[in-house]
């Protein structure tokens, strides 16, 4: 790799901001917490982190109803935290990233509220207005458009009817946005991870959509329909563009997109000649069903299709998913690591993952999420992966003073920092050495992928730059194996006992036990 971009070898930790350290017992993450806890990301070895919306929003969505995109929630704290903030993140070397909402803003963002005044005003188009709704569903379940009484239309909103849609055929919404931008950009943050960017666009003849073939009544309805016409319009790729133009206009910032699609369709999100997003979110890892073959098909049919030029990343978890340790078992968590911190490219772990968090039971009086009681029942719910990180064994986890906004997991007297900050075989421990192997082996960041094979429940492959060869061996299974690899010492192991550990040409690996071993040849 010649000059990489401080991106392209991060690792980049995702911050839920409600939830990472409340500072002033209200029971709500906050930034003078996240500074206060900037040190325990350095000591994990992360290079940058993306912390979710802290705009001021009346919080349907958590802060993805944004009603001033130029400034900060009370709720988080002030500018000046702010400013802070990106201070202490940048004087620890680390980066800081901040989420972009461009598809709607809150109903309660003065835009709306005088785009919905009455027709004749100047922002009425900044928003979508029909007279007739068409099928259009929210994704948040049921209709995507929403009655309005004084003006006798109908707006559209892709998730709730307090997040209307922006116009982003209107030239003097994307001025505005692109305002936004600059004012983050001029005060130095790092760079943008942009919400929903497949669903920016939509058709300009608001077309209905034709039924999806594969929906099931029990998948919540806004999968009722193909979404053909209301997502990944060929226009996307010009506001995306002209996004990233804007932000290759200052030095070193990066450029992410939040995109579910299927591979093909994802690709097309680097743009042009690459002129698109730095990073189109890799979520393959995310949906793909935890067995040898599954993984090694996704990992190998994502490298094969990155346009030339595109640089790779890869995800295990997001705040709308079910942790990686409850989808694939604490014990296959370490497995789920040593695959993450071994592949090629630009890599983001969302909080608390590194401790091995679970998803916590959400009892019905303590539903937080929108999408759960719009839907209730069906799993829709993102409570249980939004709990409290669990800092310590005490009540509260060492995360508030007060009453946690969403109930402290279960297990946290056992996973926490601070009990795994002191345990050598934590799970905590192996990303920080996973990590730091990384950075000693930029190889693992930039260099080839060797194929990947399965026998059984072992998954197997290699990393090289040409003079250094790693074998990578992943036990997915929980019996134990006896595998081939080549001659070699072993640099990093799911136990820690055997780092450093001299093999022959075999090895014995226990059930969900992963080594990398450097390959003397
Ligand atoms: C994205 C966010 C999600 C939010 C939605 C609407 O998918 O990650 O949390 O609810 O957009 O903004
Ligand atoms: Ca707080």
């Amino acid at each position: 790799m010649h000059n990489p971009a401080w991106w392209q070898s991060a690792v980049i930790y995702e911050v839920y901001p409600r939830s990472f350290q409340d500072s002033n017992g209200d029971g709500i993450g906050d930034l003078d917490g996240i500074i206060q806890r900037l040190d325990y990301l350095v000591r994990l070895g992360v290079d940058a982190i993306w912390v979710a919306p802290i705009y001021r929003s009346p919080m349907a969505d958590f802060g993805y109803d944004v009603a001033d995109y130029c400034s900060i929630d009370p709720i988080f704290g002030t500018m000046e935290d702010f400013d802070r903030l990106l201070e202490e993140t940048h004087r620890r070397n680390l980066r800081l990233i901040l989420d972009f909402v461009p598809n709607h803003s809150s109903d309660q963002h003065p835009w709306f509220l005088e785009s919905r005044s009455s027709r004749e005003n100047p922002k009425r188009d900044w928003y979508l207005w029909r007279d007739e709704p068409n099928n259009w569903r929210s994704n948040f379940g049921g209709s995507g458009w929403e009655w309005d009484e004084r003006t006798n239309q109908y707006y559209y909103h892709s998730f709730l009817k307090e997040q209307p849609d922006l116009n982003w055929r209107n030239p003097d919404v994307r001025a505005a946005m692109f305002d936004v931008l600059r004012f983050w950009l001029d005060k130095g943050v790092d760079g943008f991870r942009v919400d929903v960017m497949w669903l920016i666009i939509k058709d300009d003849q608001y077309r209905d959509n034709p039924p999806n073939p594969e929906f099931s009544p029990t998948q919540s309805s806004g999968n009722s329909l193909l979404t053909i016409y209301n997502s990944n319009r060929p226009e996307v790729h010009e506001v995306v563009a002209e996004m990233r133009s804007l932000i290759d206009s200052y030095p070193e910032r990066v450029l992410i997109g939040e995109i579910y699609l299927p591979l093909k369709d994802l690709m097309t999100y680097y743009g042009l000649d690459l002129n698109g997003a730095n990073l189109p979110f890799n979520f393959l890892l995310l949906q793909c069903p935890w067995n040898t073959q599954a993984i090694a098909k996704v990992v190998s049919e994502y490298m094969k299709v990155l346009p030339h030029g595109a640089w790779p990343n890869w995800v295990l978890g997001n705040h709308d998913n079910a942790r990686i340790a409850t989808r694939v078992g604490r014990s296959q968590s370490v497995i789920a690591a040593m695959l993450l911190l071994t592949l090629p490219g630009t890599l983001t772990i969302y909080y608390g993952e590194e401790i091995g968090m679970t998803n916590a039971l959400i009892r019905a009086e303590d539903v937080q999420d929108p999408a759960e009681k719009r839907q209730p029942g069906i799993g829709m719910g993102r409570d249980p992966e939004r709990t409290p990180l669990t800092w310590d064994s005490s009540e509260k986890a060492g995360f508030t003073q007060g009453r946690p906004w969403l109930p402290i997991g279960a297990d946290h007297q056992t996973v926490n920092v601070e009990v795994e900050e002191s345990d050598e075989a934590s799970i905590l421990n192996l990303y920080r050495r996973l990590i730091a192997l990384r950075r000693a082996y930029p190889m693992l960041v930039g260099g080839q992928l060797g194929v990947l094979t399965t026998l059984g429940d072992l998954l197997c492959y290699e990393r090289s730059d040409g003079s250094q060869r790693l074998v990578v061996l992943l036990n997915l299974g929980q019996s134990p194996i006896h595998a081939e690899t080549g001659a070699g010492i072993i640099l990093t192991g799911t136990d820690s006992r055997r780092d450093s550990e001299q093999v022959g040409n075999f090895i014995e690996l226990r059930g969900s036990e992963g080594v990398i071993v450097e390959v003397i040849s």
